[in-house]
């Protein structure tokens, strides 16, 4: 028999962890012959709620689910995990930007880096989705001295998401039609989404979609989209940020398909003129499970790598402002 992944999440019992458990459990994320064991975490104050939710797992009688564990503390949830999925943070309300959450959100992540140390698996693979997602996962990065670097990951899946849904819409084309699109930098409003590489149902996207909407709209919806459904909906995004960490995970562990590439925020190597150490968003390319590389020799106009640095200096900013969380 497949031996069972055991997937650690933290805010299980929040509007994302909520949205993504049971996907998990059916197979979504991990293909349809992987067995899974869930390890769940949550605050103290939360454990009823996600007593609940154990419950409603418990009633969908999934066949790959080969256990439930419930945690209220990252040292006992983490226990041999293979997949860790930090979830658990505040969100931000209306009138906030992401980096207002750093020192609220900040100090989380310097428990959990070391309990990650301390209790996962050495090999263990990981994605920071609580925001400020780049910086909290450099936090949890630098407590971690035993699991490798490159397998702390940040989550800009949802921004590549949210583009692809844009060019489909505007070329009024298939998501899936939509290949090779990617974000550069930091989940927050200096993200670069780039459409250089992206094709539509083979097209260019220059070729597919109206050109006064792709200079005009394009970049800056996908750049504030976050802040657009916080005002609609009055919460932040759930369900599709939910979807977009199963995304990730599943690309890193079974590949990308159709897409060459995918984007995930990694720790810089230096590439594109990057800095190294801080979480940015590349291009990945996956070619065997649980690896990524950074896809290298891009073509990047003046604008765009401006753009990058600017981003880049961005997270520069936010690594000085947390260095009392770094080790
Ligand atoms: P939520 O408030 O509904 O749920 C958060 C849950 O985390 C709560 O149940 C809370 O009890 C729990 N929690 C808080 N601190 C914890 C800790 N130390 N350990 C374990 N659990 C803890 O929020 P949500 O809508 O699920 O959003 C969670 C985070 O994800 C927020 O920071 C949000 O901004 C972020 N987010 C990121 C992206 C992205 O693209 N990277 C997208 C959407 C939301
Ligand atoms: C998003 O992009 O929807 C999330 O990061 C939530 C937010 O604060 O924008």
């Amino acid at each position: 028999m497949t031996k069972p992944i055991r997937v650690a999440i933290t805010g299980a019992a929040g509007n994302i962890g909520y949205s993504m458990l049971f996907r998990i459990a059916a197979g979504e994320m991990l293909g349809p012959d992987q067995p899974v064991i869930l390890q769940l975490v949550e605050l103290p104050v939360a454990m009823s709620a996600l007593e609940g939710t154990a419950m409603e797992i418990d009633d969908c009688a999934f066949p790959l689910l080969h256990g439930i564990e419930l945690a209220d503390n990252p040292a006992a949830g983490f226990k041999d995990a293979d997949v860790i999925m930090l979830v658990g943070a505040k969100p931000r309300g209306k009138g906030q930007e992401r980096a207002d959450l750093i020192k609220g959100n900040g100090p989380i992540f310097t428990g959990q880096g070391k309990a990650i140390d301390e209790n996962a698996a050495a090999d263990a693979k990981i994605v920071v989705v609580g925001n400020p997602c780049n910086t909290n996962c450099l936090i949890a990065m630098s407590q971690a001295k035993r699991v490798p670097t490159r397998n702390f990951t940040a989550m800009t899946r949802l921004d590549q998401n949210r583009a692809i849904g844009q060019l489909a819409k505007h070329a009024n084309a298939a998501p899936g039609d939509v290949k090779n699109m990617f974000i550069w930098g930091n989940h927050s409003p200096t993200m670069v989404p780039d459409v250089s590489q992206a094709t539509i149902a083979g097209k260019s996207v220059a070729d597919a979609v109206d050109s006064a909407w792709l200079a005009e709209s394009f970049d800056k919806t996908v750049r504030t989209r976050g802040k657009a459904i916080i005002n609609a909906r009055g919460k932040s995004s759930a369900a599709s940020a939910g979807n977009a960490a199963i995304d990730h995970v599943h690309d890193w562990f079974l590949g990308t398909g159709d897409h060459d590439f995918v984007s995930m925020a990694v720790p810089s190597d230096g590439s594109y003129g990057v800095p190294e150490g801080i979480i940015f968003s590349f291009p990945c390319r996956i070619t065997a499970p649980w690896t990524y590389e950074i896809v290298q020799g891009l073509p990047v106009s003046a604008d765009i790598q401006a753009r990058i640095n600017a981003s880049a200096d961005e997270l520069v900013g936010e690594r000085a402002a947390v260095a009392d969380l770094l080790a």
